[in-house]
C-alpha cells in the first residue's frame, strides 16, 4: 500500500466544512487535519453527534452545504463518490455490505477488478494477473486465507467485518474510513478485529468511528471528539481523558483506586445532547 509517501501535505483536510438537513447542522464548521503518519485517528462522539455525516462527505455520498474538502492536497469538494473511491478514499459502511452468495474471494475480486479495471472487459482480462496478486495480499492482510473460498453468507459476523475491510482494501485506498466496525460482536470477535484495525492501520491512514470507549482508548493514537455537529477535542488519548470539556459532556469518570482516571465504556454514560440543541433553523 502506498500510504506515507508525502509528510508534507495531509492526507485530509477539511476546511470549515458545514452541512445541514434543513434546519439540522450535522457538521458545524469542521476543520480537519489528518497527517500521514501510520497513526490510528479514532473520531468519538454520542449518537447524532455528525460522525458518519462526515465520512459521508468525505467519501461523496453527500455534498457540504459549504467548506471544502482536501485529500493529499487535491480539492475533491463535490466529486462523485466514485472518482473519490479511485482517487484513493474507501470506506466500510456501517450497515452490512457483502454479496452473501458470493466467496469471500469474490467479494475482494469484484472490488479489486473496479479500480484495476475499471470494469472495462478487455482491461479486466489484461490485468488478471495484477488483481489476483492485489486480491490474495488483501485476503492476507485481513486474515481470511483459510475462509478464502467460502461463501460470505456462512460467515460469523467478526469474519464478515474482517470481509468488509478487504472490500474496502482491495482498491489499494491511502486512506480507510472504518465506520464502527466491531459494532455488534462479542468480545473474542472485537478483539480479534481490533487487533486487525491496528495492524492495517500502520499500511493505511484509517479514521475509525468508534463508540466503544475502551477500544477507542486501548488502541487509537489520537482522537477527535465530535458533538452536536462540530469538533469539541482533539487530542491524544490522555489529552482527551483529562480535557475538561470532554469529561463534562460525554465520558463518565471513576477514581480509581489509585486515583487513575478510569473511562468508563458503557454507551449509556454518554451524554446524549437532544437533537433541538444543535438545531439553527
Ligand atoms: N440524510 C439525512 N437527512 C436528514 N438528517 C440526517 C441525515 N443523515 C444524518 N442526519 C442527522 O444528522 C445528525 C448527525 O447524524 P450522524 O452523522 O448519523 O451522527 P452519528 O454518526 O454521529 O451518530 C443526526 O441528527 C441525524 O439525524
Ligand atoms: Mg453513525
Amino acid at each position: 500500500m502506498s500510504a506515507n509517501t508525502n509528510n508534507n501535505v495531509p492526507v485530509l483536510e477539511t476546511q470549515h466544512l458545514v452541512k445541514r438537513f434543513g434546519g439540522l447542522t450535522a457538521t458545524n464548521d469542521v476543520n480537519f487535519t489528518l497527517a500521514s503518519n501510520g497513526r490510528l485517528h479514532a473520531i468519538i462522539g454520542p449518537n447524532g453527534a455528525g460522525k458518519t455525516t462526515f465520512f459521508n462527505l468525505i467519501s461523496g455520498r453527500l455534498k457540504p452545504t459549504s467548506g471544502k474538502i482536501l485529500f493529499k492536497g487535491e480539492d475533491i469538494t463535490g466529486y462523485s463518490t466514485h472518482r473519490i473511491a479511485r482517487l484513493g478514499i474507501s470506506r466500510t459502511l456501517q450497515i452490512k455490505s457483502v454479496f452473501d452468495a458470493l466467496s469471500v474471494e469474490d467479494n475482494i475480486w469484484i472490488a479489486a477488478q473496479a479500480k484495476m479495471a475499471g470494469w472495462h472487459p478487455l482491461r479486466s482480462a489484461r490485468h488478471f494477473p495484477d488483481t489476483q496478486r492485489r486480491v490474495d495480499k488483501v485476503i492476507e492482510e485481513v486474515g481470511l486465507q483459510e475462509i478464502a473460498k467460502r461463501e460470505a453468507g456462512t460467515l460469523s459476523y467478526g469474519d464478515v467485518a474482517l470481509l468488509e475491510m478487504g472490500i474496502a482494501l482491495a482498491s489499494d485506498p491511502e486512506l480507510l474510513l472504518l465506520d464502527e466496525p466491531i459494532c455488534g460482536m462479542s468480545p473474542k470477535e472485537t478483539q480479534r478485529t481490533v487487533e486487525k484495525i491496528v495492524e492495517l492501520s500502520k499500511l493505511v491512514n484509517v479514521i475509525l468511528i468508534e463508540h466503544d470507549m475502551e477500544v477507542v482508548f486501548d488502541v487509537a493514537d489520537d482522537i477527535t471528539v465530535m458533538a452536536q455537529g462540530g469538533i469539541l477535542a482533539q487530542g491524544s488519548p490522555s489529552e482527551i481523558a483529562s480535557n475538561h470539556e470532554v469529561r463534562e459532556a460525554y465520558l463518565g469518570f471513576d477514581e480509581d483506586d489509585d486515583g487513575e482516571l478510569a473511562i468508563m465504556p458503557n454507551e449509556q454514560d454518554i451524554g446524549q445532547p437532544s437533537k433541538g440543541a444543535h438545531s439553527n433553523g
